[in-house]
């Protein structure tokens, strides 16, 4: 079984993609860190966003394990992801990968952005997940907040709101819907209330319904 889920920055959609691979044993990937792996290798390297070449270079030789997970999810490093992954070629290099990753025998819960739209296009369940920009800036401060940082609050609404635009409007595989997906939108939703409706959607699927 393929469960994709999709959704903007902030949305919760890693969270329940989380707990979704533990309840029903599926491997996981977060396929924005394939995206943020390919920003911070820029970075380091000492190249410019807008250098699409070392964008390339560092997608197609990406290795996550050389990154921690941390200095990966902080806000800087998600908001150069939203301008690398606007690349064609970076988003070429990396479909391999999230096939090989799709093709287990299991199956597999992956979340990003284009993942029932572009990657996996006959995944059995697809979840877009979303929340207003006000919940999902309110939940990315108390993230940061909880991670040590002291995070602005109106920047971070600003910046949540830029990179929808970003990643909505941009020509490859941009943020969309996929007819087929089912919405699920987690802003007056606990943790716990969106992963039993996700569970719901899920069952709801392989029961034919
Ligand atoms: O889900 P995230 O915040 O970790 O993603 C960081 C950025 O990576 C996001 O703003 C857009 C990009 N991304 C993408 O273009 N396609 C994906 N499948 C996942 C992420």
């Amino acid at each position: 079984m393929i469960i994709a889920i999709d959704g903007p920055a902030a949305s919760g959609k890693g969270t329940l993609s989380k707990k979704l691979a533990a309840q029903y044993g599926l491997p996981h990937l977060d396929t924005g860190l394939l995206y943020r792996g390919v920003a911070k290798s820029v970075i380091d390297n000492g190249a410019g966003l807008q250098d699409r070449t070392a964008a390339e270079k560092a997608a197609k030789s990406l290795n996550l394990a050389s990154f921690d997970e941390i200095s990966l999810k902080s806000h800087q490093v998600g908001d150069a992801a939203s301008v690398v992954s606007a690349y064609p070629e970076v988003r070429a290099a990396l479909v391999d990968l999230q096939h090989r990753f799709a093709a287990q025998p299991k199956g597999a819960v992956i979340d990003g952005r284009d993942i029932g739209t572009v990657i996996c296009p006959n995944a059995e369940v697809k979840i877009f997940v979303t929340a207003s920009p006000e919940a999902r800036a309110e939940r990315r401060v108390l993230e940061l907040r909880g991670r040590g940082e002291a995070p602005d609050a109106a920047k971070i609404l600003a910046d949540i709101l830029a990179r929808d635009e970003r990643d909505r409007n941009r020509a490859a595989s941009p943020l969309i819907q996929a007819d087929d997906a089912h919405l699920l939108d987690t802003t007056h939703l606990s943790i716990d209330a969106a992963f039993q409706a996700a569970i719901d959607i899920v069952e709801a699927v392989r029961a034919g319904r």
